[in-house]
């Protein structure tokens, strides 16, 4: 891989994470300094030289037992902002779980629109690009950000995954858990469909909550006697993903799988997953999943890395390669 000029950093909180796509590159992580200070305030350096270098920086944007989103985030910022001050050509960054993105409009009187505030922080600080996975609203993602934006997506990753799991006759039914995320399972649905050489059909639910009181309908699509596979951005309590997975076996499903991309498991996450309604449930490395006892984990869970995927848009974003082919071609 061509990595002239490129320098790799992952914030602590995210390392990782950042040594796996550092390893994938062939090169090591950048190193920098993190300092705390007895107050609660911190500072951040790069220890190298990243005058004219075309610099991405690493951060997964959720709350863990050590920092919250927000103490990731202002690191972020912050660090951002000095390579910015040393000098750096270009300034990316790779954020596998974009924190806040879920709040992308009013759903009610004088509501904030945070990721667009966001955003703002973001370019105030000079960043050049946001590289990320899976948002909630990929559309209102791009319009909250006035830099370039880049949206790489776990499709092939989840449709290889399944496929190598899946007998090849069986029918499948792809069903997104709501209305607002029809447009991702049909995505889904479409490479799953080259994959597997046949066309899965789709299907979808209502989905309503009001005052994070969770009400569901029932599925409008063929899942009778199908393997289904519900596929969302995340999982956050994996109430949506238990409704729907029991509204599909109402309906006559066969089995169901479920794919998320981002597994964030709070709150009842450990009871809702080790429900026989499911037959496996798979996210990806975004998020470590450290809220999940280790038991369900290894009997439950599958985790994919995207530390491939997230080096291969490195590299072709460095060199002036084509993020649409990594999307859409097929894996090896
Ligand atoms: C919301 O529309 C998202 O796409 C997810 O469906 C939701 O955030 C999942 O939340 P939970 O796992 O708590 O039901």
């Amino acid at each position: 891989m061509n990595t002239e000029g490129l320098a790799l950093f992952a914030l602590t909180a995210t390392r990782p994470f950042g040594e796996r796509v550092a390893s994938r590159l062939d090169i090591p992580l950048s190193v920098h300094e993190e300092r705390e200070f007895e107050d609660g305030e911190h500072k951040s350096r790069p220890l190298v030289n990243v005058r004219g270098k075309d610099v991405f920086i690493i951060q997964s944007l959720y709350g863990d037992d050590q920092q919250s989103v927000n103490d990731k985030f202002c690191r972020l910022l912050f660090f951002a902002g000095a390579i910015r001050d040393a000098s750096a050509r270009w300034i990316n960054l790779v954020i596998p779980y974009l924190g806040y993105a879920r709040k992308d409009r009013k759903t009610q009187p004088r509501d904030p629109v945070t990721t667009r505030y966001v955003a703002a922080l973001i370019e105030a600080v000079g960043v050049d690009r946001v590289i990320t996975l899976e948002v909630h609203n990929p559309a209102a993602f791009q319009n909250a950000f006035r830099c370039r934006t880049e949206h790489l997506d776990a499709n092939r990753l989840f449709a290889d995954h399944l496929a190598s799991m899946l007998g090849r006759e069986s029918p499948i039914a792809v069903v997104s858990p709501d209305v607002g995320g029809i447009k991702r399972a049909e995505r889904f649905r479409q490479v799953l469909a080259r994959l597997v050489d046949r066309e899965p059909t789709m299907a979808f639910l209502d989905k309503a909550r009001a005052k994070g009181m969770l009400s569901l309908g029932r599925v409008t699509g063929d899942v009778a006697g199908r393997v289904v596979v519900i596929i969302d951005d995340l999982i956050s309590t994996g109430s949506t993903l238990l409704h729907a997975a029991k509204a599909c076996r109402d309906g006559g499903a066969k089995s169901v799988y479920a794919f998320a991309t981002h597994g964030v498991f709070v709150g009842e996450a450990n009871r809702i997953l080790a429900s026989d309604d499911f037959e496996q449930v798979t996210v990806t490395d975004s998020i470590a999943p450290f809220r999940l006892d280790p038991e369900l984990v290894a009997r439950k869970l599958a985790v994919l890395s995207t530390a491939d995927l997230f080096a291969q848009a490195i590299q072709r974003i460095h060199t002036g390669g084509s993020l649409v082919e990594l999307l859409s071609t097929p894996s090896p």
